[in-house]
């Protein structure tokens, strides 16, 4: 299903933010969606992924099969890339860990691009629907438990259907500056209109 899901406006936001031809640590690559494009824009990548059936579909990047987690490279990047609202994990330990691999990865000078929920997610309970390229998808919230909402993703392609069902907390500017900042990082800005994208540095 991923294979099949356009990139969309993503790549382009963090090329945008980088610097030319830097090296990017794309953390939670899945089959490769947005690494390639950033490869075919100039970069140089290290896809890491804990699913070997999704990085062997990733072509033209080095890979790594590893907890995102709980990574040590021993290198470091011009840029670390958190997409797909690895940010908004339910548990603020696993936040914290994720924003320590980012700045264990870091160079001097670098910058980590975090992708998050817009502020405010979600905006309703109920059901929304919509599609990206040839898939259509249905989002449910089912339910919520303090500031945890459990929801689901309905993927349809063709007569292929996929569920998934994520639990996950809204990270607001407050939640995101506090946790950056535990973590040693700086919030820089937003890099696009809507405030899911966010640009962090070292303090
Ligand atoms: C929602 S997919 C998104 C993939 C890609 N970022 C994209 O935008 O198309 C999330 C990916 O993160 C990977 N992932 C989830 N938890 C992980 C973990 N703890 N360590 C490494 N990879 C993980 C999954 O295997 C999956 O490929």
């Amino acid at each position: 299903m991923y294979l099949a899901l356009p990139a969309g406006d993503d790549p382009m936001i963090v090329h945008n933010a980088s610097p030319p031809g830097s090296s990017i640590l794309e953390l939670g690559s899945g089959p490769g969606r947005l690494t390639r494009v950033l490869i075919a824009l100039g970069h140089e990548v290290v896809a890491v992924d804990d699913s070997q059936e999704m990085l062997a579909h990733v072509t033209g990047a080095e890979t790594v099969r590893a907890d995102l987690f709980d990574i040590d490279l021993g290198r470091r990047f011009d840029v670390v890339l958190a997409a797909s609202h690895l940010i908004n994990h339910p548990d603020e330990h696993m936040r914290g860990s994720l924003l320590a691999v980012c700045k264990r990865h870091l160079s001097p000078e670098g910058i980590v691009l975090v992708q998050r929920y817009a502020p405010g997610w979600p905006p309703q309970d109920g059901e929304r629907t919509g599609s990206a390229g040839p898939v259509d998808m249905t989002f449910r919230v089912r339910s919520r438990r303090g500031a945890v909402v459990s929801a689901s993703v309905t993927y349809q392609l063709g007569t292929v259907q996929w569920i998934q069902d994520y639990e996950a907390v809204d990270v607001d500017d407050d939640l995101l500056t506090a946790a950056v900042e535990s973590a040693g990082l700086r919030v820089e800005g937003s890099i696009d209109d809507t405030a899911t994208w966010v640009k962090l540095g070292h303090q």
